[in-house]
């Protein structure tokens, strides 16, 4: 992976410089390498491409739900959580975008969290397998948000998992977080979803999220669901 980085350092640079984020690439990170192996794009290059300008694009579709369809404030004091933040192909747009906001990104990965730290100067949180042990208190930011982590937890932590973060939310705040939704639901044969709402398929780790219920504003339903804590 690091030759890969080094040999496409220029048209890393070229998309950082076109989207205005720092270029760095860790070699561990999960998304470039699921996007520079993926037969879907016919160069590396496209897939570098849309590694920053995909990133670029979640940031801005995050900014526009938070403070103008949601209301909150993007000024000092205003508080974002980043669950399952990987190695920052959103966190790097999310700094900007959000500015003044405070941006947490968190991981269970340390070396993911070092590398944020180190070259995007926030401060992060070390996350924790189970998710009674994360080290967050309840009730302390205005906004959590899990990009692509729901989509990949196993049926046995997932309303666990979802408890977790949405205890982590101020009262009047939001906890969002993207599934693949009903769009996917094609691709995986029309599967018959049950009366919980949430579809699994131990092959994939993909759920499809079909609750309807008072608190869940589906703003998208396909992707993008937002709880507010109205506690
Ligand atoms: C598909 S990646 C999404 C990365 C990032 N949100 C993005 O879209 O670029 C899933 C991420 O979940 C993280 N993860 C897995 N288990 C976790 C846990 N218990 N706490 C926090 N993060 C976790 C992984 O380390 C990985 O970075």
């Amino acid at each position: 992976m690091e030759k890969i980085i080094e040999e496409h350092q220029q048209s890393i640079q070229q998309y950082a410089n076109e989207t205005g984020v720092r270029s760095d690439i860790h070699p561990d990170d999960l998304i470039f390498r699921f996007l520079i192996e993926n037969p879907v794009f016919s160069s590396i290059d496209l897939a570098v491409k849309y590694y920053f300008y995909d990133g670029a694009k979640s940031a801005e579709k995050l900014k526009d739900l938070l403070f103008s369809q949601l209301g909150l404030k993007q000024a000092r004091g205003t508080s974002l959580l980043e669950f399952a933040s990987g190695y920052g192909c959103v966190t790097r747009h999310l700094i900007g975008e959000l500015n003044p906001v405070d941006v947490v990104p968190c991981d269970i990965h340390d070396a993911a969290c070092s590398f944020i730290e180190s070259k995007m100067d926030v401060e992060t949180i070390l996350s924790a397998t189970n998710p009674d042990d994360i080290e967050i208190k309840n009730d302390s930011f205005d906004a959590v948000f899990a990009l692509s982590f729901f989509s990949h937890m196993p049926d046995r932590t997932w309303s666990r998992w979802l408890k977790a973060l949405f205890d982590k939310v101020k009262s009047g705040g939001y906890l969002i977080f993207t599934t693949q939704g009903m769009t996917s639901r094609t691709y995986f044969g029309d599967p018959e979803i049950p009366d919980d709402g949430i579809w699994f398929t131990a092959s994939s780790e993909q759920k499809i999220w079909m609750w309807q219920i008072t608190e869940i504003l589906l703003l998208q339903p396909n992707t993008l669901n937002v709880l507010l804590k109205i506690r």
